[in-house]
C-alpha cells in the first residue's frame, strides 16, 4: 500500500467555521485544524514534574578528576555520596515509573468481547450500523478504521449554504428515528422548515463474507407548500442533498469515482479495504422536475474535517444555485461526495455493495434497491412491530402510548454508537497525564446533539430498556465497557474516543482522573440481564461471557470498595470534591452523577455519601447473584456485604438524623453559604478600572460544623430506591409519607430532585452556572423509585398497600409527562421543570429519559 499524503492545510480557513459552531468548537476546530496537516500523532505520556537528572552526577564525579589533587578526594567522596543518593532517586523513580503505568494498563482478564468479536465474519449483524449517532445520517462499520458514509443536505436560498450534517441544536429542527431494531432496518423523520427529509436503510449482512450489503433511501418531500400553485412553484424551495463516503488514510484502502452526465454525476464508486475487500457504491436519483448533478472527489484529511473540506469546495453556477467544484485532481482522494440539486420531490437510493457477495445476490434476486429495497423494509419493520407488541405490547394501554414507547426505543438503538480512540486520562497521585489504550466501545449515547459519546452511568440506564428488547446488543455494549478497565479496576467516566467525539467536547472535561469514580449502574444493567444469561439453552457466547463477567467485575468492585471508601468501616465518600473553586457555591460532585445536588459545604475526608453507600450495597447484592450462578466460592464475602450495608442499624448510624427524620449525608456544612461580589482592586493612580468586575465568590457567613447535610432530595431516598430498607422497616414508611408530599419531593410530573424547602433549592451554583439537579425532574430517578415502590408493593409488609398506590400513581405522572412534551415538542429532553413539568436543557435527550418507555404499562 503505498503512504497517503497529507492534503494542502491551507484549504482550512478560519472564515469557514460553520456559523451557529460555538466557541468552544471553533476553538477545538481550529486548534486541529493547526494539526490537520500532519499524520496522528503518536499517543502522548508525559508527566508534569520531575524529570531527568542522572547525567548531573556524572558529571560532578569526572569533574573531580580536573581539580587539584587535595580536594579530588573530598570530592570523589562527595561524589560518591551523591551517587549513593542517586540511586534511592533511581529506585524511588522506577517504582513510581511502574505505578505511573499502571493508569494505562489494562486490567490482565480475559475480554468480555471476544478476539474479532465485531468482526464481519463473526458478527454480521452487528457490521454495519448507524453508528455515527452525532450526525443526522450516517453509517460506519465496527471496525478500528472504517468507511464513513454520511449525508448533508441544505437549502439553496442564494446565500450562503447552511450545511446540516452533525446534529445541533442550532438547527432548530425536529428529527427522529420512527422505527429502528438496532440490527435490521430504520427510519427517520426530519423535519427542516419547510422541507421533509426521510432517512430509511435496510441491511443485508449475508450477501458475501465481508459484512454485506446495505442500501439507504433519502426521501424529500415539501409540507406546507402548495406544488400545484404555480405562483407558488416558481418560488419553491431548491433543496441540494449530498451524500458521501470517506475511506480515513488508517484504513489503507482506496476509493474510485465513475461519473456520467459530462462528468457532472456522480454514478459509482469502486474501493477495496482489507476488511471490507472490494466493494461499490450505486447512487439512484429519481426525481421528475429538473435537477442539477454535481460532484466532489478529493483529498480529507479527517474525519472531523469533512463539512469544512466540502464547503471549500464549493461554487456558484450561472443558474443562481450552489454545487461541488468536481475532481480536486489531488494525488489521493479520499472523500467522494454525490450531490443532486432539486425542487422536492425527490429521491435517492445509495447502495452499498459487497462484491463477495455476488452470488448469494443473485441468489436473492439482485440488488437492495426499488422494490426489493421496499419488500426487505417491510419485512423488517413487520417483524418489529411483532416484537415491540411482544416485548411492551400487552402493556402499553392505546396507539398514542404505543407510538410513544416505538419512538422512544427507536431513538435509543438509533443512538447507539462505535466508537474508536484513546481517552485522555490522568493520574493525581503519580501527576500523570496519559493515553490511554487505543480501545473501542459501542455504547449508546445520551444525546446525539449534546453528548454524542458514551457516559458510565447514563450506560446502565440505557441498558435497562436495551436489555428487554435485545439482550445480545446489551450484552455486547456491557462487554465493550468493561473492557475499559485498567489494572487498578477503574473504568474512565466520560469516553471521548476519536475526531468526531472530540470535537463535541470543551477542553475542561477531556481529561479523566483515575481516583474519580461514577455511579456503577452498570451492574443494575448486569442484574436484569442476568436470568437472560442463566436461561435454560442459553448459548457459548452467554456462557463464556457469564465466566469472565464475574472477576471482571470483582476487580471494578474492588476499585470502589477501596478507592471510595470512607474513613469509617462501611462508609463511602465520592472523590474529586474541589474546595478551592471558590466560585462554586457548594463545590461539584461531578463523580456521583448528580453534579450539583448539595453536599457538605465544606468537602473533608470525614464525609460521608449516602448514596454511594446504597449503591454499593446494591452492586454487592448484585455481585453476590452472579458468584452464586457462576459457582463462584467468594460469593458469600459480597452477601455478606450487602448484609452489613443495608442493616437498619449501620444506616442509622452513619446517615440517619433524628432531628430531621430522614437519611441525609454526613459532613463538614453550614447552611450560612452565598455567593457574593469581592470588592474591586484599589487602583493606582493611572490605572484604568477592568473592564468586567471580578466573578463573585464564596463566602460562609456561619462557621460550618460536623453533621448532617440537610437538604431532602433524591439522595435521601436512596435506601429505598436501592431496595436495602427492609419491607418491614419504619424508616420506609417514613420514606413514603415524604416522597407523596408536595411540599417536598411530588410533583404532578413526577419527584423533583431537590426539596423547595432546602436552601439550595433551584439555586445557581456559580455566576452562571444555572440549577441542574437541584428541583428539576430526572427520569433516571423517576424510573428507580417506580421499579423500587413496584419491588416493596410485592412484599408482604405494613407499607405494601401505600408502595402499590404510589407506585402507580408516580407511574403515570411520569410517564404522562413525558409522552406529553414528547407529542407537543417532537423530544424526550434532559429534564423537565417541576413546577410546569415542561422539558429542558438538552434535547433529544432519548437517552435514560427513554425508560419513561418502561413506564407505559401498569
Ligand atoms: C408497523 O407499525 C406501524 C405503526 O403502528 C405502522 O405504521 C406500520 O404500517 C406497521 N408496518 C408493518 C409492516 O406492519
Ligand atoms: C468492602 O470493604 C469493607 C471495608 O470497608 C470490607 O469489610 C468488605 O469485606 C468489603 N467487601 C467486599 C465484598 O470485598
Amino acid at each position: 500500500q503505498e503512504l497517503r499524503n497529507p492534503s494542502d492545510p491551507g484549504e482550512y480557513k478560519q472564515d469557514k467555521m460553520p456559523k451557529g459552531a460555538s466557541q468552544n468548537q471553533i476553538r477545538n476546530r481550529l486548534k486541529q485544524n493547526a494539526n490537520a496537516d500532519g499524520p496522528r500523532p503518536p499517543p502522548q505520556r508525559f508527566r508534569r514534574g520531575g524529570g531527568g537528572s542522572g547525567n548531573r552526577w556524572w558529571n560532578a564525579y569526572h569533574l573531580a578528576d580536573r581539580l587539584t589533587p587535595s580536594s579530588a578526594t573530598l570530592t570523589k567522596l562527595f561524589a560518591g555520596l551523591f551517587a549513593v543518593i542517586a540511586l534511592i532517586f533511581l529506585v524511588r523513580f522506577v517504582t513510581l515509573k511502574a505505578r505511573t503505568a499502571r493508569l494505562w494498563t489494562p486490567v490482565p482478564l480475559p475480554t468480555l468481547v471476544p478476539q474479532n468479536g465485531t468482526s464481519a465474519e463473526l458478527s454480521p449483524d452487528l457490521f454495519w450500523g448507524t453508528y455515527r449517532p452525532q450526525l443526522y445520517f450516517g453509517l460506519k462499520h465496527r471496525s478500528p478504521h472504517s468507511l464513513l458514509a454520511g449525508l448533508m443536505w441544505f437549502r439553496q436560498d442564494g446565500l450562503e449554504p447552511q450545511i446540516r450534517h452533525w446534529c445541533e441544536q442550532s438547527d432548530r429542527l425536529r428529527y427522529s428515528w420512527d422505527a429502528h431494531d438496532g440490527r435490521n432496518f430504520g427510519s427517520q423523520s426530519i423535519r427542516d422548515e419547510e422541507f421533509a427529509i426521510t432517512t430509511e436503510f435496510v441491511k443485508r449482512p449475508k450477501m458475501g463474507g465481508k459484512g454485506g450489503d446495505w442500501t439507504a433511501r433519502i426521501s424529500t418531500k415539501l409540507v406546507g407548500v402548495n406544488a400545484s400553485d404555480a405562483k407558488q412553484r416558481q418560488r419553491s424551495p431548491i433543496l441540494s442533498v449530498m451524500f458521501y463516503f470517506l475511506l480515513p488514510d488508517s484504513t489503507l484502502g482506496h476509493l474510485r469515482g465513475q461519473t456520467v452526465d459530462e462528468q457532472f454525476r456522480l454514478e459509482r464508486i469502486q474501493g477495496h479495504t482489507k476488511e471490507l475487500g472490494e466493494f461499490q457504491v450505486n447512487f439512484r436519483p429519481r426525481t421528475s422536475g429538473p435537477v442539477r448533478y454535481t460532484h466532489l472527489s478529493t483529498y480529507a484529511p479527517r474525519e472531523d474535517l469533512i463539512k469544512e473540506t466540502v464547503m471549500h469546495r464549493m461554487t456558484g453556477s450561472p443558474d443562481g444555485t450552489i454545487g461541488l467544484t468536481g475532481r480536486s485532481n489531488m494525488k489521493i482522494e479520499n472523500l467522494f461526495v454525490f450531490q443532486m440539486t432539486s425542487m422536492p420531490e425527490f429521491q435517492l437510493e445509495v447502495s452499498f455493495e459487497s462484491v463477495s457477495g455476488l452470488s448469494d445476490r443473485q441468489a436473492a434476486g439482485g440488488s437492495l434497491q426499488g422494490e426489493t429495497f421496499s419488500r426487505e423494509f417491510s419485512r423488517h419493520e413487520a417483524a418489529f412491530n411483532r416484537s415491540l407488541a411482544q416485548k411492551f405490547g400487552a402493556t402499553v394501554a392505546n396507539e398514542k402510548s404505543s407510538g410513544f414507547v416505538r419512538s422512544a426505543l427507536s431513538n435509543m438503538l438509533g443512538g447507539i454508537g462505535y466508537f474508536y480512540g484513546s481517552s485522555i486520562v490522568n493520574s493525581p497521585e503519580t501527576e500523570t497525564t496519559a493515553a490511554y489504550w487505543p480501545a473501542a466501545l459501542f455504547s449508546a449515547t445520551p444525546s446525539r446533539s449534546f453528548f454524542p459519546r458514551g457516559f458510565l452511568w447514563d450506560e446502565g440506564f440505557h441498558n435497562l430498556l436495551i436489555g428487554q428488547f435485545d439482550p445480545e446488543i446489551s450484552r455486547d455494549i456491557l462487554a465493550h465497557w468493561l473492557d475499559l478497565m485498567n489494572v487498578n479496576g477503574w473504568i474512565p467516566r466520560e469516553q471521548i474516543l476519536g475526531f468526531e467525539a472530540k470535537a463535541k467536547v470543551p477542553d475542561e472535561f477531556v481529561v479523566q482522573p483515575d481516583t474519580n469514580a461514577n455511579p456503577p449502574t452498570l451492574f443494575l444493567a448486569v442484574e436484569q440481564l442476568l436470568p437472560y444469561l442463566t436461561r435454560d439453552g442459553a448459548g457459548k457466547a452467554d456462557k463464556e461471557f457469564l465466566r469472565r463477567l464475574y472477576p471482571r467485575l470483582a476487580t471494578w468492585y474492588a476499585f470502589f470498595n477501596t478507592t471510595q471508601a470512607g474513613l469509617l468501616p462501611g462508609t463511602y465518600r465520592w472523590r474529586g470534591r474541589d474546595s478551592n473553586k471558590v466560585h462554586q457555591l457548594n463545590p461539584l460532585t461531578l463523580s456521583s452523577g448528580l453534579d450539583d445536588y448539595p453536599r457538605a459545604s465544606h468537602p473533608t475526608d470525614e464525609e460521608r455519601h449516602l448514596d454511594l453507600l446504597c449503591w454499593m450495597a446494591m452492586a454487592s447484592r448484585v455481585m453476590a447473584q452472579i458468584g452464586f450462578a457462576v459457582d463462584a466460592p467468594d460469593w458469600r464475602k459480597f452477601s455478606a456485604t450487602w448484609e452489613s450495608l443495608r442493616a437498619e442499624s449501620h444506616l442509622d448510624k452513619y446517615h440517619w438524623s433524628e432531628q430531621l427524620a430522614s437519611y441525609y449525608d454526613y459532613g463538614l456544612h453550614s447552611e450560612r453559604v452565598r455567593l457574593e461580589r469581592p470588592q474591586p482592586p484599589k487602583l493606582k493612580p493611572g490605572q484604568p478600572p477592568p473592564q468586567t468586575p471580578p466573578k463573585k465568590i464564596r463566602r460562609v457567613d456561619v462557621e460550618p460544623r460536623l453533621g448532617h447535610v440537610p437538604g431532602f432530595g433524591y439522595v435521601s431516598l436512596f435506601p429505598m430506591l436501592m431496595r436495602l430498607l427492609q419491607p418491614g422497616s419504619p424508616r420506609l414508611g417514613k420514606i413514603l409519607t415524604d416522597l407523596a408530599d408536595p411540599k417536598l419531593l411530588w410533583t404532578a410530573y413526577g419527584l423533583r430532585s431537590l426539596s423547595p424547602q432546602s436552601s439550595m433549592y433551584n439555586r445557581h451554583n456559580t455566576e452562571d452556572d444555572p440549577p441542574y439537579w437541584r428541583g428539576a425532574i430526572w427520569i433516571n430517578a423517576n424510573y428507580l423509585a417506580v421499579t423500587a415502590l413496584r419491588h416493596y408493593a410485592s412484599q408482604p409488609g405494613p407499607h405494601r398497600e401505600t408502595a402499590a398506590q404510589l407506585a402507580e400513581r408516580l407511574r403515570t405522572a411520569v410517564f404522562n409527562n413525558v409522552m406529553k412534551e414528547w407529542d407537543s415538542t417532537g423530544f424526550l429532553w434532559e429534564q423537565y421543570e417541576d413546577r410546569t413539568g415542561r422539558g429542558q436543557r438538552t434535547h433529544p435527550f432519548c437517552g435514560w429519559t427513554a425508560l419513561a418507555a418502561l413506564l407505559a404499562a401498569a
